[in-house]
């Protein structure tokens, strides 16, 4: 899979293609991340990028022409791939993990990072075919939004994660339960115990308390996940007890 991310400051997001889970997918040949700065595709001495909005206002909204021209540059340099233009910004579709598999699914994502007060309104009705948001907050840019998207979408590509059991047991992952808690040695710790039932070596309990656990977080923590419809007559059961 192909990120193109367009910003102002493309080593930001570039940056991610160096660490973890998104670096060690680009070794494997998974997918690859290109910064495109707009500046370099702007006019005039000043290659200016940006203007006063009309009608008044602060701030400064970025123009059409050097954003186009970044787009039809990435455009150009890989012609034949299909592609999906996404802009990040608050007034976006909020991302969730249904969203990202779906995307995870894409060849190619053209990212828009805005700054300032936003990107000229002609330019995204003519480009963008979707715009996301990750979350209820205003981000000074959209470099960090790009980060967060391209990195949920890496670690989705097959052959990104070591054990690809590991994927499916996140949360959000199939049935969209929260995960369940995580211990590893030492078993007796001034913290407290490691829970007796994992180290039974029984592995339907283990199953069962995992599932009571994930079925209790969720309930406690994020019951607008809980859709009583998705639970099984068993779930009902652990839940109450
Ligand atoms: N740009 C600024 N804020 C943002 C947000 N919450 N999500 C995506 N892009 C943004």
């Amino acid at each position: 899979m192909r990120f193109d991310v367009i910003s102002l400051f493309p080593e930001f997001v570039a940056q991610l293609a160096a660490h973890g889970v998104v670096g060690r997918a680009g070794e494997r040949g998974l997918l690859s991340i290109h910064g495109w700065n707009p500046r370099d595709h702007a006019e005039g001495n000043y290659r200016r990028v940006d203007d006063r909005p009309f009608g008044g206002g602060p701030g400064m909204v970025m123009l059409i022409e050097p954003l186009r021209a970044a787009i039809r540059a990435i455009r150009a340099a890989a012609p034949d791939v299909p592609t999906k233009v996404v802009y990040l910004s608050p007034q976006g579709r909020r991302l969730d993990q249904r969203k990202v598999r779906e995307l995870a699914g894409e060849a190619r994502l053209i990212l828009l990072c805005g700054r300032y007060e936003g990107v000229d309104e002609r330019l995204l009705q003519a480009e963008v075919d979707e715009e996301i948001s990750i979350g209820d907050y205003v981000l000074s840019g959209g470099e960090l939004a790009a980060a967060v998207l391209i990195d949920a979408v890496a670690r989705l590509q097959d052959g990104a994660l070591n054990d690809a059991e590991s994927a499916l047991q996140d949360s959000f992952e199939g049935d969209g339960l929260l995960d369940c808690p995580h211990y590893t040695r030492p078993v007796e710790h001034e913290l407290g115990p490691v829970p007796e039932v994992l180290l039974s070596g029984n592995h339907a309990q283990i199953a069962r308390w995992r599932r009571q656990q994930s079925l209790g977080r969720t309930w406690l923590r994020r019951p607008d996940l809980l859709d009583e419809s998705m639970l099984s007559k068993a779930d009902r059961v652990l839940l109450d007890e």
